[in-house]
């Protein structure tokens, strides 16, 4: 079995599908490893240590892509600039592909169209069920680990205040007021981080569940409220709120959010769009130079007026609706990346052949395309097959 690994072509993108460290126990499984050169660059592993791990550097994408039986990518396939082709044309029948695919987003339906008349068979990494058997396969929840603390250092970055309390020969400085709305993997990471800082944490979810990990992170909670039926729904997710609550909420909201100095958001339903939690009456309300982070952006965002992709100063506060946090994190997201990719080889793979079984409840979850069909269900239904 061969793999090969593609330096990612989106723009900004650091991470690199796998680190030196997997390809090595790749090859100590038996399998063959083609890197493309400088595929790692950007998140500081370089090429000769790729060589020392046993896999072969090779500079033409072209070269790798029709000698590999699998291909490993961090993001979805794009139009390389540098070739003049599509990278979702230059895969081939019942070539495997392993990447996040995002496939129900409507900008990737197009590509997604092409993996399936192409015959690719493809798998996203930002299917896996979050389930404790595909923990440690769970590239998505990595990837929120890194959000929530790097997008919270960010955040603190901007501030124009302090973060913890501060004694000084002039004075008092009080420590900063911070309120995480979404207390899910990112948000409990966030809150962990801004606690560390000094700030005074406050958190809100509308699952009582997360409100107390919140607490148990030493946050203040802020309950909404809202009956655990309704909030609660298959598998301990949360559920899309009945506008009713949604007002109620946002009230509460409105009045605290005068008194915060970095609202962190990330609040969202799996597979839906963000709810509007922040309106512009609320930022107009908060104190100058006070900053909110809004990392539901990719789903819409929690705040109304967060800048997709950038970071803006509106009514006196930064926005910011920075997209690829992990990437600004590039060596630790990778290495966590590459495990779970690791991981999930391990699970598909027995001595150098696939195993798709297309009832298993992980594979079923991440298989968008097959014998050239689009099979994933919430790819389908995004496109009205
Ligand atoms: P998660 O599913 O673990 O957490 C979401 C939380 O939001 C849950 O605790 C849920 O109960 C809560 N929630 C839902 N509706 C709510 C409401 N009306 N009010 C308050 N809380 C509500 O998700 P995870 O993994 O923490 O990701 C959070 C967001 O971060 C997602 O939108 C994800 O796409 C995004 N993300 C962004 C990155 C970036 O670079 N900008 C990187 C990684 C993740």
């Amino acid at each position: 079995m061969t793999i090969g690994i593609l330096k990612e072509i989106m723009k900004g993108e650091a991470r690199v599908a796998s680190t030196p460290e997997t390809v090595k126990k790749f090859i100590a499984d038996g399998m063959t490893v083609l890197v493309e050169k400088g595929a790692g660059d950007k998140a500081f592993f370089c090429d000769d240590e790729y060589v020392a791990a046993g896999a072969k550097i090779v500079d033409d994408v072209e070269e790798i892509i029709a000698q590999a039986d699998m291909i490993f990518k961090v993001k979805e396939p794009l139009f390389n600039e540098k070739i003049g082709k599509h990278e979702a044309d230059m895969f081939r029948k019942g070539q495997y592909l392993i990447t996040f695919l995002h496939p129900a987003s409507p900008v990737n339906h197009e590509m997604v169209k092409k993996l399936a008349d192409n015959g690719v068979i493809s798998l996203t990494l930002d299917g896996i069920p979050r389930i404790s058997r595909a923990q440690n396969m769970d590239a998505l929840t990595s990837m929120s680990t890194c959000a929530g603390y790097k997008g919270m250092l960010s955040a603190a970055n901007d501030l124009a205040i302090f973060m913890p309390q501060m004694f000084t020969a002039v004075g008092m400085q009080k420590p900063a007021q911070v309120m995480v709305i979404g207390i899910g993997v990112a948000g409990l990471q966030a809150l962990a981080t801004a606690k560390r800082l000094g700030a005074v944490t406050h958190a809100l979810d509308i699952r009582p569940a997360a409100i107390e990990q919140g607490q148990s992170l030493g946050a203040k909670s802020i309950d909404p409220g809202v009956p655990a039926e309704l909030a609660v729904g298959k598998g301990g997710y949360a559920q899309t709120l009945p506008e009713e609550w949604l007002v109620k909420e946002r009230a509460i909201i409105a009045e605290k959010i005068k008194d915060m100095d970095i609202v962190y958001l990330s609040a969202l339903i799996p597979g839906k769009v963000a709810p509007i939690l922040v309106t512009e009456d609320m930022v107009k309300s908060m104190k100058k130079g006070s900053v909110i982070i809004d990392i539901s952006i990719d789903q819409g965002g929690n705040c109304e007026l967060t800048p997709p992709g950038r970071k803006e100063l509106v009514h006196g506060v930064i926005i910011d609706g920075t997209k690829n946090i992990p990437g600004t994190i590039p060596t630790a997201s990778t290495q966590m990346f590459s495990e779970n990719l690791y991981n999930l080889i391990k699970y598909m793979v027995t001595d150098g052949n696939v195993n798709l079984d297309v009832n298993d409840d992980i594979i079923s979850a991440i298989l968008v395309t097959n014998n050239n069909e689009i099979v994933h269900a919430g790819t389908r239904e995004a496109m009205g097959i």
